[in-house]
């Protein structure tokens, strides 16, 4: 297993749970992004982060402007659907927020329910104005129970074939 420094951010927990599948697949480091420092020592970083308007959340977006010369893996949890314009462009998005010679080693997302209040405004604004794109977007109602166990699964499962292919480009690397 090579060594993995993995970094998250996460303000109502769906994100940490991802995190904390992938660290115990790859037996890496957790880190809050609050707390994370440029990964020295490590072979590659994993970092994970909450979907804000279509991107990375800010926090995470100025740590990955902080790397460079890193294998990284991305995770992100949302209230899109999966495989969803929304949720595959924001991966563009984190990894333009990359600093130099970055390499992207792999992707993976999964829903992350929406706090209470924010699917009550949801409600309200599908009742009152349907038209509304954000109304007709259903991905918060879908979100419900997400991350659930399939996903922690999935991620766990990313992990270990994130690391293999990880293995591959050091091993390219070092020849
Ligand atoms: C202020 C705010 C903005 C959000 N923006 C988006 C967004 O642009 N796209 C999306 O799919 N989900 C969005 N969400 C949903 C969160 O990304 C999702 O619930 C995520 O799983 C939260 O992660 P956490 O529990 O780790 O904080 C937003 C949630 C909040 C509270």
């Amino acid at each position: 297993m090579n060594r993995w420094l993995v970094v998250y951010s996460s303000v109502t927990g769906n994100t940490k749970k991802v995190a904390e599948a992938f660290c115990e697949a790859v037996n890496g480091t957790l880190v809050r992004v609050e707390d994370a420092k440029e990964p020295e020592g490590f072979d590659a970083v994993a970092v994970g982060y909450w979907l804000w308007r279509g991107g990375p959340d800010p926090k995470t977006a100025a740590y990955l402007s902080r790397l460079s010369g890193v294998n990284v893996a991305l995770f992100e949890t949302h209230a899109a659907d999966n495989r969803s314009e929304h949720s595959v462009t924001a991966f563009a998005r984190a990894a333009a927020c990359l600093g130099k010679d970055c390499r992207v080693l792999n992707v993976f997302e999964c829903q992350g329910q929406v706090p209470e209040a924010v699917r009550e405004k949801r409600a309200k604004l599908e009742a009152e104005k349907p038209a509304d794109p954000h109304a007709k977007s259903q991905g918060w109602k879908n979100s419900i129970g997400h991350p659930d166990e399939a996903d922690l699964m999935a991620a766990r499962e990313f992990a270990l074939r994130t690391d293999k292919k990880l293995s591959y480009f050091l091993k390219k690397d070092n020849a």
